[in-house]
């Protein structure tokens, strides 16, 4: 679980990035369908040209629910009950695309903010992705 440390570190971001959601969400998965095509399987009914509205709508929405997760830091399970039944009754994402969408976000918030992403940055949201991940997908039969 996550230390005090990087409990700090991801709240700070947090605040950061919320205020650019839309941006920072369009670009994660303009990231993530050029370089791993295969995502795109999953939005067969989505326009996914950069800088589409579906694009940005669904952007946003993926970073909202990160935020959730932030505000709900020591109850993260609970506060992602429903898209965790989503994400593997309904949608049934291979999880290895968690990684990638996780890669993608973090890619993005270097380029965001590139004075604050330090190695204990960076290494505190790789961690904190990769809890939301195995929420998301734990789950599956
Ligand atoms: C839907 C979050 C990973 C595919 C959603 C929604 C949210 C969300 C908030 C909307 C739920 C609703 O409308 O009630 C997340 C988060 C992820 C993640 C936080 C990882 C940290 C993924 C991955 C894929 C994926 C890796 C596949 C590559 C989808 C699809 C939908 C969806 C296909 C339904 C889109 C639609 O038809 O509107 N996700 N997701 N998700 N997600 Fe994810």
């Amino acid at each position: 679980s996550l230390t005090k440390t990087e409990r700090a570190i991801i709240t700070s971001i947090w605040d950061k990035m919320s205020v650019q959601a839309d941006a920072i969400g369009t670009e994660t998965l303009e990231r993530l369908f050029s370089s791993y095509l295969q995502t795109k399987t999953y939005f067969p009914h989505f326009d996914l040209h950069p800088g589409s509205p579906q694009l940005h709508a669904h952007g946003s929405k993926v970073v909202a629910a990160l935020g959730d997760a932030v505000k709900n830091i020591d109850n993260m399970q609970v506060a992602l009950t429903k898209l965790s039944d989503l994400h593997a009754y309904v949608l049934r994402v291979d999880p290895v695309n968690f990684k990638f969408l996780s890669h993608c976000l973090l890619v993005t918030l270097a380029t965001h903010f590139p004075a604050d992403f330090t190695a204990d940055v960076h290494a505190a949201w790789d961690k904190f992705m990769s809890i939301v991940s195995s929420i998301l997908t734990e789950k599956y039969r």
